[in-house]
């Protein structure tokens, strides 16, 4: 070995301790880690809202829209209040170099919900400095460890539930990785004990409280045998708690096919799955659904949540002067997820139900990206008149009519 060599090999280690200093840092954590937040307690519920970059400001400020609508009467009351967050933008981002500027990260953790519209990520050769994702920052930042992602198709016979993990695997490193030398690159995907256990034992919790019989855990075990052995290891030892639930367990790519099997895919519920296969095919399953636009993500951690579009921030279509054409499905499903996970439920369901009456079934105003179909403003307030319409349910009732039993 060359001296260089040498030398190059003891960096790389240097780093590596580092790293391995901070993720047993945060077992520790993990294993100390508070007790959920409670909404009900609390005197006033704040949402921040970053409208992100590319369409983000476009389609989440139609999100804006509707929740302020639904939520008129507590924000009047002060049990609510909406603020909006400015400076999670790419420009902003690159100015400080960091994934979220310090400023910004205070005043998301000054709220207790996140509504977040789609952020630029810079990859090698963008006109961007490579910095890292905001995403992927946030999700460690306020420690969102679950990603959940619900992907319908009624007429398909198709109701999942993804449990993407949302701190852990090949993401929670994915800025750190070392060139040792320059012909040598090195990644690190990491699983923790606590890290799985926490999302896998959510997946089985909402299976058992839905009545749902089954979860489905998606590792590439038999190849990456350490880290996904762990997670697959973890999930054998968390179904013992779940008795009434069972259980199966997937290679990441027969998964991926299976997803398209029409025989096969009604019989998937609840997924659970290690970050970057979750985050795969979840893309898939929305496309499944109509396309990554119409599919909305909760960012669950104990203390914080955000919520999100699942795609990215198109900005091709803003190049092309179509950003006014963008669908904010995606991020009104996000803004119902939102309005779920902090207790207003009733008003999630009203806007579930809407969004299930305009997209799949009644279609009157449609959603192309283009001039050919609705502007976003247009669709948002289609879906906004039908949350308001007294005929709602039976509108929702003519829908699930029509759906093969
Ligand atoms: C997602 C996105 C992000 C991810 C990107 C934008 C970093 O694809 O939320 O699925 O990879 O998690
Ligand atoms: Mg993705």
């Amino acid at each position: 070995m060359s001296m260089v060599d040498a030398k190059a090999i003891e960096q790389a280690k240097e780093h590596f301790g580092k790293i391995l200093e901070e993720q047993l840092k945060r077992v520790e954590a993990m294993k100390s880690a508070q007790d959920w937040t409670d909404y009900s307690g609390l005197k006033t519920i704040k949402i921040g809202i970053c409208g992100g970059d590319g369409i983000g400001p476009y389609i989440s400020q139609h999100a804006q829209t509707v929740l302020e609508e639904l939520l008129k009467d507590e924000i009047g009351g002060g049990k609510v209040q909406v603020k909006v967050i400015e400076g999670l933008t790419i420009e902003n981002r690159v100015k400080a170099m960091k994934a979220i500027p310090d400023d910004v990260l205070a005043e998301i953790k000054n709220c207790h919900v996140i509504l977040k519209g789609p952020t630029t990520t810079p990859k090698k050769g963008d006109p961007w400095p490579n910095i890292e994702s905001a995403n992927v920052a946030m999700r460690r930042e306020l420690d969102l460890f679950a990603n959940v992602r619900p992907v319908k198709v009624p007429e398909l016979g198709v109701d999942w539930m993804f449990y993407r993990e949302n701190t852990e695997g090949s993401y929670v490193l994915g800025s750190r990785g070392v060139n040792v030398t320059p012909d040598l690159a090195m990644d690190f995907c990491v699983a923790t004990t606590q890290g799985s256990e926490r999302i896998i034992r959510l997946a089985f919790d909402y299976a058992k409280k839905n009545g749902i019989n089954k979860v489905s855990v998606v590792t590439k075990a038999n190849v990456v045998k350490t880290t996904d052995g762990k997670f697959l290891s973890i999930a054998e030892q968390v179904s013992k708690d779940y008795p009434e639930v069972k259980w199966d367990d997937w290679f990441i790519d027969i998964m991926t096919a299976k997803l398209i099997d029409p025989y096969r895919r009604k019989d998937f519920k609840v997924i659970v799955l290690p970050n970057l296969y979750g985050d795969i095919l979840t893309d898939e399953a929305a496309q499944i659904q109509g396309g990554v636009g119409t599919a909305g993500s909760a960012n669950i951690g104990k203390q914080y949540s955000m919520f999100e579009a699942i795609h990215g921030s198109a900005p091709r279509m803003v190049d092309e002067g179509r950003a006014q054409y963008a669908d904010p499905c995606s991020m009104i499903k996000a803004a119902s997820m939102l309005l779920n996970h902090i207790g207003y439920v009733d008003k999630a369901k009203k806007l579930d139900m809407a969004l299930d009456v305009c997209v799949q079934f009644e279609k009157k105003l449609v959603m192309t990206g283009r001039s050919n179909g609705a502007t976003g403003a247009q669709f948002a307030k289609y879906v906004l008149d039908t949350v308001k319409d007294p005929a709602l349910e039976s509108r929702w009732q003519a829908y699930q009519k029509a759906m093969p039993a």
